[in-house]
């Protein structure tokens, strides 16, 4: 038996009982081999992974889900599958839980978001149909999960059609509850192709109303905005989303598409409209964030969580039939109007080892931590006056490895995948440039798991996340320099507990 290489739609949106289980066997014992599978990111069972979905806290438990394409590492019909988790760091696999079977959702159970409504945790999700011509209809669905965690889908939609002026390229439903009322925003086209993102407001989800377009910036967002998601922090709003085709000279990006957000002082339920927002700013300066969905936790935190993965770009498991994670949970805070982005502090639990690590820089690069397994968490505290190279996914010959240039001098740290084994996309560069405060000290916190690395900079100020797909012997951490000091820990990290 083979994998697939050619995926016509046919294929893509074959329903899933129609697929041989000899195959599907297959496709999973291929997968289960694969050298990149992660040991502590949420990651597809087999095919692919992307949005999360509806993350929210239900049952004394989280709940997240995720986008799923379970057949091979394309985006064909799609399905919701199920995580849960005590301490959101060990995720029990729960299975799919909303599949694509219905006359509204025929061909894809597209993202959404979660809440809480009584006793039961309410999920809100677009139903993806296409015609004999291949003309897109999106429905705005609900389904409600209850203790048991049955799940159980309305027969008809909450918004059966987008609004007058609107395209079918509407999606992404988030709903949420503020001063009284439920609030429902969504990604969304205007017939002139312009992409907007609109509020719906009322009584109840059942009986919500078409209020108009969020006001959130004064420039336009390219052709479509997917994936909106407002979430408060310290009472301020945060609104995160993902602009498509939007202009480099209002925010410079060099992902196909960027994960973007801004903050305002206040979400002004009257006029529509964020008050005082800032400039639009990038979410993560790596390679490889979308869709970033967070929400508002009992505990006051406000949660995030991201695809690692872009649409529109091949990976290299693709050969191995699975493509995508998600990101480790952070935490949103602002400090001085500035949005932070933490591991979440759950995350501590996954430590093992620690080893210390520390020196001056010197010309010669050096090995700090060797044959790692590449499963670790990295702290590392540089001086003001250091240049360098720091190199993760090293080999013992030096000739791959990921590099992260930092220069505290000049204030810039570079994340260079150009010398990594089995690259791809490099058609959008193969590095990302940060600028950082000049003459500063700089602390960098770095989650390595097998083909995935999250590298937060000066407690989060910045994220930069990618993917590395090294060989067997890529597991050394090195680092040379011109000037400078260093001092950390390091801690191998184990597996999360995924039942
Ligand atoms: C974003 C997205 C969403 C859509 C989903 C389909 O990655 O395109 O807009 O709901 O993926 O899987």
């Amino acid at each position: 038996m083979k994998l697939i290489k050619k995926w016509t739609d046919d294929l893509r949106y074959l329903p899933y009982n129609q697929w041989d289980e000899n195959y599907q066997n297959f496709l999973l014992e291929t997968v289960q081999h694969s050298p990149w599978r992660l040991n502590y990111h949420i990651q597809p069972e087999s095919g692919l992974l992307n949005d999360p979905n509806g993350f929210s806290y239900f049952d004394g438990q989280w709940q997240l889900f995720y986008q799923v394409y379970p057949m091979g590492p394309v985006h064909g019909v799609k399905s919701w599958a199920h995580v849960s988790s005590k301490n959101l760091v060990d995720w029990k696999t729960e299975g799919l839980a909303l599949l694509p079977d219905s006359d509204y959702d025929q061909h894809g159970v597209y993202s959404g978001s979660g809440i809480v409504i009584d006793e039961e945790l309410v999920l809100a999700y677009t139903g993806n149909v296409r015609d004999s011509n291949w003309q897109r209809a999106s429905y705005q669905m609900l389904a409600h999960m209850n203790k048991a965690g049955e799940i159980i889908k309305d027969k008809v939609p909450i918004i059966p059609n987008p609004p007058e002026g609107y395209t079918h390229e509407f999606r992404d439903p988030q709903v949420f509850h503020y001063q009284d009322n439920y609030w429902l925003l969504i990604g969304a086209q205007t017939e002139e192709l312009e992409g907007k993102v609109l509020v719906y407001s009322g009584p109840s989800l059942e009986t919500l109303t078409f209020e108009g377009p969020l006001a959130f910036s004064d420039q336009s967002m390219g052709f479509m905005v997917e994936c909106p998601n407002l979430v408060f922090v310290d009472e301020k709003p945060v609104f995160l989303f993902c602009p498509q085709g939007l202009d480099k000279a209002i925010m410079d990006y060099q992902n196909i598409y960027p994960n973007t957000y801004v903050v305002a002082d206040s979400f002004n339920t009257d006029s529509l409209s964020l008050s005082n927002p800032s400039s639009l700013m990038n979410l993560d300066h790596g390679f490889d964030v979308y869709a970033t969905q967070a929400f508002n936790a009992p505990d006051g935190r406000a949660l995030a969580v991201s695809w690692i993965g872009l649409p529109e770009v091949d990976y290299p498991s693709d050969s191995e039939g699975w493509a995508h994670c998600l990101s480790i949970i952070k935490e949103l805070q602002l400090h001085d109007g500035q949005l932070y982005q933490k591991p979440a502090r759950e995350l501590v639990d996954l430590r093992q080892e620690q080893t210390a690590i520390g020196g001056e820089l010197s010309q010669t690069p050096r090995t700090i931590v060797e044959k790692t397994e590449n499963s670790y968490e990295l702290k590392l505290d540089f001086s003001a006056n250091s240049q360098g190279k720091l190199h993760l996914y090293a080999d013992p010959r030096g000739d791959h490895s990921l590099t992260i240039d930092f220069d505290t001098k000049n204030g810039m740290i570079t994340l260079d995948r150009s010398q990594v084994s089995n690259a791809f996309a490099q058609d959008y560069g193969t590095t990302r440039t940060l600028t950082i405060e000049k003459n500063a000290p700089l602390s960098l916190q770095i989650f390595v798991d097998q083909s995935v690395c999250e590298i937060f900079v000066n407690g989060g100020q910045a994220v930069l996340t990618t993917r590395v797909f090294p060989t067997e012997t890529e597991t050394n951490v090195s680092i040379e320099g011109k000037s400078g000091d260093f001092s950390g820990k390091t801690w191998r990290l184990r597996k999360m507990i995924n039942d």
